[in-house]
């Protein structure tokens, strides 16, 4: 593939991972991209490296724009190995004059590659450097996603490196957002919002205002992974926007796992309710559904209800983890409900409904627990517990 020209005399030369399938416990069924930016100039900077095995198809792409060695600047905007892997091979390749970074990017790349004699720079934001035609602008963007994160903006192109912000994982032969198909691309970059960043959310607000107090001119966006927004970037930030503020629709999720399908049964009246109160509902068992799909269904879902058999006088251990998941993600102004089959002892409705508490989560009704199998009667209090969960829904939800 050649380098691709995003903007005038600058390339994407990074690298496409087709075949990842899984991100620190988030499932990437399409694998994704860790995207560099080359920009040619009088100082030749190179923005960002990619993940350590891909660092022959960063090195191959650049060396069709220039020799390494004459690259003058490199920036990491973020040390996570995704993106600093190659960090050693790179600065071995082009012996840069200067390393540009945030402070916490510099303590985290000494702490990850052990280098104190290097030449970084440290930058924050409102620090910017010249490259000729050019001034590369730093933003630091500090937990999105870790505390090194930073921006780097270039007013005279209005383009906006962003690290892992706006983001997806998702490999394609396409680099822009108008190569692929619309809803697709917002799928991904949804599941990535609330895999990665949902917890920051606050942050992400405060970020979004910062930006519009910049008046940043921006006609394109680049983030790290996946797509370049440049048909309608303003899109995205909307979606940042929305997401960040927590903002749900009429639809509740309710997620489970099953021993002998007694739980299964409950789970599917509840449905039944919820769809009689014309809520829109996904079911999403856990042995189908991944713990990063079933958080990327709860973005924009109102309620959640999750239920769980007894094991072991706890929770199925696929509950317990896409709870403790959920729970590290911090969703908020979310309501919830639980429910249950057990043989004896029955706790596992009270840990979920313990989940709940710590989430914040309002139960809106009490946890359903049923002995063995449900009979008609304990099926019909399901299906009322899923009514009054949708009619909840449609009184907190215009
Ligand atoms: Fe894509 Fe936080 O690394």
């Amino acid at each position: 593939m050649k380098p691709l020209e995003i903007k005038p005399n600058i390339f994407w030369v990074g690298a496409i991972d087709w075949n990842i399938r899984d991100f620190h416990g988030y499932s990437t069924y399409k694998g994704t991209t860790y995207n560099a930016f080359l920009i040619v100039d009088e100082k030749i900077t190179l923005v960002d490296t990619v993940k350590a095995p891909f660092f022959s198809d960063l090195i191959h792409r650049i060396r069709q724009i220039v020799e390494p060695e004459k690259i003058d600047y490199l920036v990491i905007n973020h040390v996570e190995m995704d993106h600093s892997g190659s960090f050693l091979d790179v600065v071995k390749a082009i012996n840069p004059e200067k390393i540009f970074c945030s402070e916490m990017g510099k303590k985290a790349l000494i702490q990850h590659y052990h280098r104190e004699d290097l030449p970084y720079v440290v930058v924050k934001t409102g620090d910017f450097v010249n490259t000729g035609k050019r001034n590369l602008h730093f933003i630091e963007t500090r937990m999105l996603h870790w505390p090194d994160s930073m921006f780097t903006y270039i007013p005279s192109d209005k383009l906006l490196i962003s690290s892992d912000a706006f983001g997806q994982h998702w490999a394609t032969s396409g680099r822009f957002d108008d190569e692929v198909d619309g809803a697709e691309l917002m799928y991904h970059a949804a599941k990535y919002y609330a895999n990665i960043l949902l917890l920051y959310s606050p942050l992400v607000q405060k970020l979004l205002e910062k930006v519009k107090e910049l008046n940043l001119e921006i006609d394109m966006i680049a983030p790290d992974h996946g797509l370049i927004w440049r048909r309608d970037p303003q899109r995205i930030i909307e979606a940042y926007d929305r997401w960040s503020k927590q903002i749900t629709r009429r639809k509740a999720i309710v997620v489970y796992d099953t021993m002998w399908h007694s739980t299964e049964k409950m789970a599917k009246a509840i449905v039944d309710g919820l769809i009689d109160e014309s809520i829109e509902t996904k079911l999403l068992s856990l042995k189908a559904n991944h713990r990063s799909d079933v958080v990327t269904e709860m973005l924009d879902a109102k309620a959640i209800i999750v239920g769980s058999p007894t094991i072991n006088n706890g929770l199925f251990p696929t509950v317990a983890d896409v709870l403790t998941y959920m729970k590290g993600l911090k969703p908020s102004g979310r309501i919830g409900a639980s429910f249950g089959s057990y043989g004896w002892s029955g706790e596992a409705t009270e840990v979920i409904s313990k989940y709940f508490e710590e989430m914040k989560i309002e139960q809106v009704h009490e946890p359903i627990k049923v002995q063995y199998v449900p009979d008609h009667e304990s099926l019909k209090k399901c299906v009322e517990l899923g009514r009054m969960v949708g009619r909840r829904v449609k009184e907190l939800v215009s």
